[in-house]
């Protein structure tokens, strides 16, 4: 199995997550059902988004954090969500692809997920 080495590669794991994704019935439901997302606009993003995590992409701008806080909002986001979306992502990643760029996209993923779930969690508890 290659490593991630290109856009090109990050669309595949990006498409096959968000795609498998949809059918959940924790996570995917809320990009499904509470916020009705535009997949055409939605995949872009977050195309650029690993792209400028993992290969020093510049595409990216924006404040990733903010549509989360929107989300909680409608639905509490709790850190099964947290773990369910990181559990998905991370077979995800495992699927495609192995090596160093593979595991940093992991650990990534896993510390902003920690992150947020933890900040949205103060808020919740307010
Ligand atoms: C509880 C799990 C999560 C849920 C339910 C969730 C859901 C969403 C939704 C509904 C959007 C807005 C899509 C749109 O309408 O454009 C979004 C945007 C985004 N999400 Fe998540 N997300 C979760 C976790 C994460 C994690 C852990 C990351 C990063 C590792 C992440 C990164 C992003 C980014 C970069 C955007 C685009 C932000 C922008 O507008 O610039 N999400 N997410």
């Amino acid at each position: 199995m290659n490593d991630i080495a290109s856009r090109d590669d990050i669309k595949v794991f990006v498409d096959a997550f968000y795609g498998g994704m949809k059918s959940d019935d924790l996570v995917g439901h809320v990009f499904i059902d509470v916020m009705q997302v535009d997949w055409t606009h939605h995949l872009p993003k977050m195309y650029d988004f690993w792209e400028m995590l993992l290969l020093d992409g510049s595409n990216y701008k924006g404040a990733p954090m903010r549509p989360h806080l929107e989300i909680n909002q409608k639905v509490p986001l709790t850190m099964a969500h947290f773990d369910r979306w990181f559990e998905m992502f991370s077979a995800t990643l495992d699927a495609h692809f192995a090596g160093p760029k593979t595991e940093e996209a992991k650990t990534k993923a896993w510390n902003i997920a920690q992150t947020w779930a933890y900040k949205l969690q103060l808020i919740n508890e307010q």
